[in-house]
């Protein structure tokens, strides 16, 4: 797989894209991120990739020629499965787009920024559009690395055990249940029988119903979804 990402300040994503399991992938050859700097796409003497809004709106907006310029020369060098743009009116990111965008070959994601981008980009290159939540961010750099970040570690063999990935939390709309490691017995709170019996059909029923019972009390909203 590999990820184009497009923004105004690509020093935002340095470190989230480079530590652990996004780097391990990386050096493994399972997935190449490519931060593009937005800049060096524009041509005047001082690099400008925002103007002023038509209308007299407050704020700058993203130009459409370096957007433009830049995602046309990617796409001439192969083809891309989706073109994403990071910003509030997307639709409301969740494991479900993460599973779908995780089985893609390459896709770009163009970081929103100012108070928005030219019209015509939304228009003519955006494929889709995604929101990490209800709520501002000062770009889409943060949004990008979320988006990045679940991705690839749904990639086979980005995470050492690939069932791990399967029995995420959200894989099958419930709530992770609880996880408990040595001492056994810890200032006298003590890890439920079940998990030290070594009878993994308990096991798993119990993990079952404390899901379960967890989305109930945590989210039942989730549920609702199910039903
Ligand atoms: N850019 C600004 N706010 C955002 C959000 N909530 N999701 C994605 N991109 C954004």
């Amino acid at each position: 797989m590999r990820i184009d990402i497009i923004s105004v300040v690509p020093e935002l994503l340095e470190s989230p894209l480079n530590q652990s399991i996004l780097r391990r992938a990386q050096e493994k050859g399972l997935v190449e991120i490519v931060v593009h700097n937005l800049h060096d796409y524009a041509h005047d003497k001082r690099k400008t990739t925002d103007d002023y809004p038509f209308g007299g709106e407050a704020g700058m907006v993203m130009k459409c020629e370096p957007v433009f310029e830049l995602i046309e020369k990617l796409q001439s060098e192969r083809d891309y499965d989706e073109i994403i743009f990071t910003s509030p009116d997307g639709i409301t990111y969740d494991q479900h787009e993460a599973n779908r965008l995780s089985t893609l070959g390459n896709i770009i994601i163009l970081c929103g920024h100012y108070k928005g981008i030219d019209f015509r980009i939304r228009e003519h290159l955006i494929t889709r559009e995604i929101s990490i939540g209800d709520y501002v961010l000062t770009g889409g750099e943060l949004a990008a690395a979320i988006i990045t970040d679940s991705v690839v570690r749904l990639i086979p063999g980005a995470i050492g055990d690939e069932e791990s990935a399967l029995t995420d939390c959200f894989q099958d709309d419930l709530l992770a249940p609880p996880v408990y490691t040595r001492p056994a017995d810890f200032r006298g709170w003590k890890v439920p029988d079940v998990l030290l019996s070594g009878n993994f059909a308990e096991i798993e029923k119990w993990k079952e119903t404390q899901a379960y019972e967890r989305t109930k009390q945590l989210r039942p909203d989730l549920l609702e979804k199910l039903e």
